[in-house]
């Protein structure tokens, strides 16, 4: 390997010996002179070794707080790169045998960093770069072999090596790496979880990392591997849980729904309204994670009342409306807050706010938000969907009738920011149309 720099840590942590001699004065003098030298010496370094340390401390609570993955991974690249004055740098993920760009950061370039947060379009020439795992590349390589590269000249790397330095990027920015530490992030299992890459030292000439930067930014990345091992097993199991929701649903919601794209429509629906209120974030997910549920109580309606195309009797009519407190009962009593949510739905979605509705006629605010939301998006999705009594309204007549259902079946600021985010709602019932053959199970994606 082309190293030409190596130090140990041990070397760089050695104490200062020798060479300082007694200034002046007799030979006690300088005795204690040079004690005191040595004095003043060993404070520097332990005031040096504390200073690391705290820093290193400051990055392990960093690296450890619990963050989506790619979080993780931008931080890990913004703190190695402060610790060890790289230039820049970027970050691979691993999945399905390729490693996939993540971000990168460069000081002198800002116009070719990438944040993970950053849209698609803006994110210039390295959308979508994948990269596979083989020795083709520096990261390739290190990913496939869990081995942690310290390239000293990256274009001058010898014909011997087994990995190769791609140069298009550089050619494509105009800009040049030199050095580079490559490291693989592999957890505890030995799995390659991803590749950090650091670029070109900014304080010596040639721009290279030592030994010491290799051991350093080698222990950071397998601190990181923990990190993101487990907030991959978060992600995971949070998807699990929001999967078997949809499911669940989806089985209520296909006795009297062909494709079960009711609910997913539904649940589109109301997170832009929530959104449109200028709810949080997290009130707006869980808007989209919770109203799947809405009809769960559907489940305990006989299928001769479900599926009868002909008029209803009063006392089907009643079975049918039992579909609130049938849900409700199934969903009470969750200590988690996405069921507490999908009960206040589950119950209230059919309240109206003049208080003419069922189950409990509550009227006005006294029936929760969520109810509210979820009412305007429930009957707007019936009134835009054919049914076996009725055809499909055009989106005209559909927002027409919510429109005068303002202050009589809804919430007036409900049905307001209903209107007021039209474009978005149109598109979301023009992807999700029951003909578009979309699985009914599938997980909306998380924004
Ligand atoms: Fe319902
Ligand atoms: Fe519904």
């Amino acid at each position: 390997m082309p190293k030409t720099t190596a130090r140990s840590t041990a070397e760089d942590s050695k104490p200062v010996s020798g060479g300082s001699k007694p200034i002046a004065g007799n030979s006690e003098q300088g005795v204690h002179c040079e004690q005191g030298v040595h004095h003043q010496q060993r404070v520097h370094l332990e005031q040096g070794v504390h200073l690391e340390f705290d820093k290193l401390l400051d990055i392990c609570t960093r690296l450890n707080a619990p963050a989506p993955v790619e979080k993780i991974l931008d931080e890990l690249l913004h703190q190695t790169r402060k610790l060890l004055n790289a230039e820049a740098g970027t970050v691979f993920i691993a999945s399905c045998e390729k490693l996939s760009f993540v971000c990168c950061q460069n000081d002198a370039r800002p116009d070719l960093c990438v944040a993970p947060s950053m849209s698609d379009h803006l994110r210039s020439g390295l959308k979508g770069i994948t990269l596979p795992i083989n020795d083709a590349s520096l990261a390739g390589y290190a990913a496939r072999n869990g081995q942690a590269l310290n390239i000293d000249d990256a274009y001058g790397l010898p014909d011997d090596v087994p990995y190769r330095f791609d140069r298009s990027y550089d050619e494509r920015t105009d800009y040049r790496t030199r050095a580079m530490l490559v490291i693989p992030l592999i957890d505890e299992s030995e799995r390659t979880l991803g590749v950090l890459q650091l670029i070109n030292r900014v304080d010596n000439e040639r721009g290279a990392f030592s030994e010491r930067d290799r051991q350093i930014a080698l222990a950071l990345a397998s601190m990181a591997a923990i990190s993101i091992h487990n907030a991959k097993l978060r992600d995971e199991l949070r998807h699990a849980h929001l999967d078997t929701i949809m499911r669940l649903s989806a089985a209520a919601e296909m006795r009297d729904d062909d494709t079960g794209q009711h609910i997913r429509r539904v649940s589109m629906y109301c997170e832009t309204i929530a959104r449109a209120m200028d709810f949080s974030h997290n009130f707006a997910q869980l808007m989209l994670f919770a109203s799947p549920m809405h009809d769960i109580g559907k489940l305990a309606v006989p299928d001769a009342i479900l599926k009868k195309p002909g008029k209803l009797t009063s006392q089907e009519r009643l079975v049918i409306e039992d579909h609130t407190r049938v849900g409700a009962q199934i969903l009470e009593g969750s200590s988690i807050e996405l069921i507490q949510v999908a009960h206040r739905i589950a119950e209230s979605h059919h309240e109206r706010w003049d208080g003419g509705g069922y189950p409990n006629k509550l009227a006005g605010d006294d029936i929760p938000i969520e109810g509210r939301i979820c009412a305007v998006a429930d009957v707007f999705d019936a009134l835009t969907s054919a049914r076996v009594y009725k055809p499909a309204f055009s989106m005209d007549k559909a927002y027409a009738i919510i429109q005068e259902g303002a202050g009589e079946h809804f919430d007036p600021a409900v049905v307001e920011a209903f209107l007021r985010d039209r474009p978005e709602i149109e598109a979301i019932h023009e992807f999700l149309g029951d003909e578009a053959g979309k699985s009914p199970t599938a997980v909306p994606s998380t924004s």
